[in-house]
């Protein structure tokens, strides 16, 4: 097969972006400032270091590395407990079709996620075995909107990037597969994703039909 599928976790998998966003706008409370749902959109498909220097730039607050280690340990601490419980049900609508279909038409699929905490996340919605390959924070140097992450994802496939769909909910991840020419899909507001090649308020309108389609 020639072509892949490229899947973003947060946001686009499973509903875990309100978690990430929840930990980090308490940490930003206990420094003493306010952080928006639109403010979060910088956020997203962001590394975990990259977030906390775009959060303390908003919040216009300067720390020693030592505590900004402190507070990365803290969120993590925070949003690990919230994705305790996480179950299958926390599957975005549509997803599971989805991977169903793409195995069912042998399209290669792979994860192309920032998270650190991709593996015992996708473990704990029983999605785990779908994925030729996974590729999340701890394979890659560089974060979004760097296409390390998608590239590396390609090349495990043995798919050429133009061949490849990448599935994304953050700006910083759609400019990413631009970049290479991979063949973006938003899922999210259109005034947040400029520049996704396709976009789908959420992904249920993300059909097995318009996959179909695209395949064609
Ligand atoms: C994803 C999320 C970000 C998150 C990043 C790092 O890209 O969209 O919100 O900060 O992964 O996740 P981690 O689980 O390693 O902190
Ligand atoms: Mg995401």
């Amino acid at each position: 097969n020639k072509n892949a599928f490229i899947f973003d976790l947060d946001g686009v998998i499973v509903d875990t972006a309100k978690f990430h966003y929840l930990a980090w706008k308490q940490l930003a409370n206990e420094l003493g400032f306010e952080f928006t749902e639109d403010q979060n959109e910088q956020l997203k498909g962001v590394s975990r270091v990259k977030s906390l220097e775009i959060l303390l730039k908003i919040g216009n607050v300067s720390l020693d590395q030592d505590r900004k280690e402190r507070l990365m340990f803290e969120k993590n601490e925070r949003y690990l407990s919230y994705v305790a419980n996480l179950d299958e049900s926390e599957i975005l609508p549509g997803i599971k079709n989805l991977l169903l279909f793409l195995k069912d038409k042998n399209i290669p699929i792979a994860l192309g996620s920032a998270s650190k905490n991709a593996i015992p996340i996708l473990k704990s919605l029983a999605l785990f075995d779908f994925f030729d390959t996974i590729v999340d924070g701890n394979d890659v140097s560089n974060a979004k909107p760097d296409p390390e992450v998608f590239l590396l994802a390609a090349k495990q496939l043995n798919i050429e990037p133009k061949y490849c769909f990448v599935v994304e909910d953050s700006l910083a991840g759609i400019q990413a597969a631009n970049s290479v020419h991979m063949v973006s899909i938003g899922i999210g507001e259109k005034e947040n994703l400029p520049g996704a090649n396709h976009i789908f308020n959420s992904t249920q309108d993300l059909t097995v039909d318009f996959v179909e389609t695209i395949l064609n």
